[in-house]
């Protein structure tokens, strides 16, 4: 089963302060950041942080990240050698960011391979995760999901892709002014998540910058969840609550999609009738609706959720 992401929590690398703050918080992913929340004068000693911060403990169930910086920088080997040497069995993956090729990916992939075998680690389980940032990844998305067995998710860059792309809103997630004609971000959401899906990877949604406007993180959230996307970025704590039950089904839906399941295998059963097609309630139910129900219920028991109203067959 993929790892639950419907929070993703950033964490500068280089801020020990906050690094102990994000093992009190009910995030299901951290990621500790060498890229862009790092100042480049303090990436030497961020790598080190790191390494300590994952090797200490005290994560429990969060998936451990750290972002290094892309392979236009001369920042990356270094990113990677020094984490994954020093802290590589306490890591599961490592996210790529402004991935424009598969190459690079691959480029990733290689090293990983290499410290891997070097330090004994069991090679291959250190995932990636791709960060789409701007128009030259988007437009390789394909590629890049396919780039290396190892990559797990695609995520959105919105800040740095609207630089990218020259669009005119500076509050990311918004909509530009003067952009009347629907959502300016339901193409690139769309794209990535199509080749995620294809794919079998999950899809994550970045950052909304405004951290003391939980409404708009709520609203730009519920946008990406409503289009399938597994997960969002969160920047603050306040965000948290909000990311886990945005990305999580309601409780009606997810009672709703375990009924439908359970009425499912009983009415085309022999006891049932085998019959494809039923009523449940005033719902016509088959083998699309159980896909559809397979999801939700996936997502709800990926949160732990439990049924509050349970379906019987009828008497005999
Ligand atoms: C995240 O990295 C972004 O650029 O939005
Ligand atoms: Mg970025």
């Amino acid at each position: 089963m993929p790892r639950p992401r419907r929070s993703c929590l950033a964490v500068p690398g280089s801020s020990q302060k906050m690094i102990d703050k994000a093992r009190t918080l009910p995030a299901d992913q951290v990621f500790l950041d060498l890229e862009d929340a790092c100042a480049p004068l303090a990436k030497p000693d961020a790598r080190k942080t790191i390494v300590a911060a994952l090797n200490e403990g005290g994560w429990g169930e969060r998936t451990r990240v750290v972002r290094v910086n892309d392979w236009t920088t001369e920042w990356t080997y270094r990113d990677v050698v020094e984490v994954v040497e020093g802290a590589g069995a306490n890591l599961d993956c490592l996210m790529l960011p402004k991935v424009q090729t598969a190459q690079q990916v691959q480029a990733l992939d290689l090293l990983l391979t290499q410290i891997e075998k070097t330090m004994g680690y069991e090679v291959g389980r250190i995932g990636i995760e791709a960060q789409i940032e701007n128009a030259r990844g988007l437009v390789e998305v394909d590629a890049i999901a396919t780039a290396s067995p190892r990559v797990e998710t695609i995520i959105f860059g919105p800040a740095d892709f609207m630089a990218s792309i020259n669009m005119k809103s500076l509050v990311v997630g918004e909509q530009p002014p003067g952009y009347d004609v629907g959502d300016a971000y339901h193409y690139i959401l769309m794209r990535i998540l199509m080749a995620a899906r294809a794919n079998d990877v999950q899809a994550i949604d970045g950052p909304y910058l405004q951290i003391r406007d939980v409404d708009g993180f709520r609203r730009v959230a519920g946008r990406a969840a409503a289009l399938g996307y597994d997960g969002k970025w969160v920047l603050h704590p306040g965000q948290i609550d909000a990311a886990n039950e945005v990305f999580s089904p309601d409780q009606s839906d997810y009672d709703h999609a375990e009924n439908i399941l359970d009425a499912y295998e009983y009415f085309t059963s022999d006891a049932g009738g085998k019959r494809g097609a039923v009523m449940l309630g005033d719902e016509m139910i088959d083998e699309a609706s159980r896909k559809m129900a397979l999801v939700i219920a996936g997502k709800g028991r990926a949160a732990g959720m439990s049924r509050t109203d349970k379906w019987a067959p009828p008497a005999e």
